[in-house]
């Protein structure tokens, strides 16, 4: 895989955990460097590896680190300037997740030894779809799930994802994906098109605001 996979747990680790916690994972690891380039390509094992010392090192589950690095990865994409390649890649959550080939063949010109995985995405009503993961790869279920996860935040989702079936007994997994615009507390627009009372004692909707500040 390419190097800014794994840069992308060093970064992760060393954020949360600081650099100690990163060397002692590299030496469980047995791996070689300390630093990974973005655009070079490493022995997948390397990744499998860091992944499994990270699990021994936190004591957490693996699927876990790799839930936690999925939700991380649209943080760090960004960071690491693919920012413009996620603007441009679908402006709703549903329609993003419709365009995932598009966006990975658009960095296959960059990356040109990337082995991408492959998305199908069929909607079922506006709150739910069906989303299939093709890989060539085993065992990264989890990290799809965190990157999905971390793609709802962006858009201000509330994301449920179900494995509803798995690539080693079909081929691919299958994730029943649900979704909801999360509720920002402290908005200070009343909604003049709600038809509820936007309190819930059903007192004047504007008085929240009058103490605000
Ligand atoms: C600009 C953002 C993104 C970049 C730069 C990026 C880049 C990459 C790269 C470099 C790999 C490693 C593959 C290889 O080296 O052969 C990868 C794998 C992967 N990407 Fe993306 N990706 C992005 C967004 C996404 C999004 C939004 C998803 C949503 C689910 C996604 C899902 C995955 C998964 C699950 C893999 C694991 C590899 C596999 O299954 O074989 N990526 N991506």
């Amino acid at each position: 895989m390419y190097g800014i996979v794994n840069k992308g747990i060093r970064d992760m680790v060393i954020r949360n955990h600081g650099e100690l916690v990163w060397e002692k994972i590299i030496t469980e690891a047995g791996c070689q460097e300390d630093f990974f380039m973005s655009m070079e390509v490493y022995d997948d094992s390397i990744t499998y590896d860091l992944v499994g010392a990270a699990s021994k090192i936190l004591r957490t589950p693996a699927p876990d680190i790799l839930v936690a690095f999925g939700e991380f990865w649209m943080i760090f994409t960004a960071t690491e300037g693919y920012g413009n390649a996620l603007q441009i890649a679908g402006s709703t959550f549903p329609q993003f997740l419709d365009q995932l080939d598009d966006l990975h063949r658009r960095l296959g010109t960059t990356y040109r030894e990337l082995i991408p995985p492959s998305f199908v995405c069929e909607e079922i009503d506006d709150q739910t779809l069906i989303l299939q993961y093709h890989s060539h790869r085993k065992g990264l279920t989890s990290l799809a799930i965190g990157i999905v996860q971390g793609l709802g935040k962006k858009f201000d989702m509330e994301v449920e994802v179900q494995l509803i079936k798995k690539q080693e007994d079909i081929g691919y997994d299958e994730f029943l994906v649900k979704y909801i615009p999360i509720q920002k507390e402290t908005t200070k627009e009343p909604n003049l098109n709600s038809k509820q009372p936007n309190n819930e004692k059903g007192k004047c909707p504007f008085s929240e605001f009058r103490g605000a500040n």
